[in-house]
């Protein structure tokens, strides 16, 4: 009887090594240690022997039960770790793929520009407003001191509409639309596209951006005009050469353009970016104000100008091209 229990022991302890997995492990321990298993059955032959070898083969019996209890624990946790890391292995993620790419929308250079400037300007205590872009020639230039023989019509070379209207050369005409609408104190600004036959080159194309300005009250100023401009270039452009200069348009009196200088690839230059002015009487004649009561000032900011300055872009043409590799830098 120690002979088969050796026999067993050995059997066992091959059978567990070479048990694949949890399930053919506790087979084994039916199998083997089980109530009707293979121990139980070669102990079922005790009662033939004698009293002298009982307690040896009892002794024996429980050593081969608890090293078969203690291997199958053993291979147990070695199958459970292997078990373990196959699922691991499984559902790893591989940090080196390549990941899923959300494009991500931006906003344009130029509405860019807008926004700024919008904030600045409502932060001064203007309110927005807005006009249409097909305007008659009434809004665009009459009513703006410009009559038909005025010689400043050719400054700006008009895109007319066949039925006589056509596409504002400048966003001055929504002076004339929010004074109709509006009574002084008041003051206002709007952007939007105008159009003009320009050729095309790195600081000109067809259709651009302009942002009006216009505040009227009592006791407005050329200073004050100028102030609000020093403040407002400075807070959107931090410090930079600027140059107020003399000039003309039919709407204001006195006039001036201002400039900031440009560096750029090519060397620097002086960039007009906007022009201002006190609100001409003539204008508050047609819209009904008394110029006696009221002055005001306007300005006429060209948006692209000030964004190729704001952000470093020196050819106009870029801010219309929809190039992905130019918008993706903003
Ligand atoms: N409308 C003028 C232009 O387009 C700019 C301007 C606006 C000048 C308001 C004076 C006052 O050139």
């Amino acid at each position: 009887m120690k002979d088969q229990l050796n026999q067993l022991h050995q059997e066992a302890r091959l059978a567990i090594t070479e048990a694949p997995d949890l399930e053919a492990l506790e087979a084994l321990r039916i199998e083997y240690m089980g109530k009707k298993g293979k121990l139980s059955a070669i102990l079922g032959g005790m009662g033939k022997l004698s009293v002298e070898e009982r307690p040896v083969i009892g002794a024996l019996a429980n050593q081969i039960k608890n090293e078969f209890e203690e291997q199958l624990q053993e291979r147990k946790a070695a199958l459970e770790e292997a078990k373990l890391s196959v699922q691991l292995a499984a559902e790893a993620i591989d940090v080196t793929m390549p990941g899923v790419y959300i494009p991500q929308g931006r906003v344009h250079p130029i509405l860019g520009t807008i926004d700024r400037i919008n904030d600045i300007f409502v932060g001064l205590g203007y309110s927005p407003a807005t006009g249409p872009e097909v305007e008659t020639e009434y809004y665009n230039f009459e009513a703006l001191n410009t009559p038909a023989d005025h010689p400043a019509r050719d400054m700006q070379d008009t895109l007319y509409l066949p039925n006589g209207q056509l596409l504002r050369t400048h966003t001055s005409s929504i002076q004339i639309r929010y004074m109709e609408e509006n009574e002084p104190p008041f003051r206002m600004i709007c952007s939007g596209r105008v159009f003009r036959r320009d050729a095309v080159d790195a600081s000109h194309y067809p259709i651009f951006h302009q942002l009006e300005v216009l505040a009227v009250d009592e006791d407005i100023t050329f200073t004050d005009l100028k102030g609000t401009l020093t403040v407002f270039l400075e807070e959107l452009l931090g410090e930079r050469p600027v140059r107020f200069r003399p000039s003309f348009f039919p709407f204001t009196e006195p006039s001036m353009e201002v400039d900031i200088w440009w560096e750029s690839k090519s060397g620097g230059r002086w960039l007009e970016v906007l022009g201002a002015g006190m609100v001409d009487p003539n204008v508050f004649k047609s819209v009904g104000y008394d110029p006696e009561k009221v002055q005001g000032f306007a300005a006429g900011l060209g948006i692209e100008r000030l964004a190729m300055l704001l952000y470093g872009i020196d050819d106009i043409r870029l801010l219309y091209n929809s190039d992905q590799r130019f918008l993706k830098q903003f």
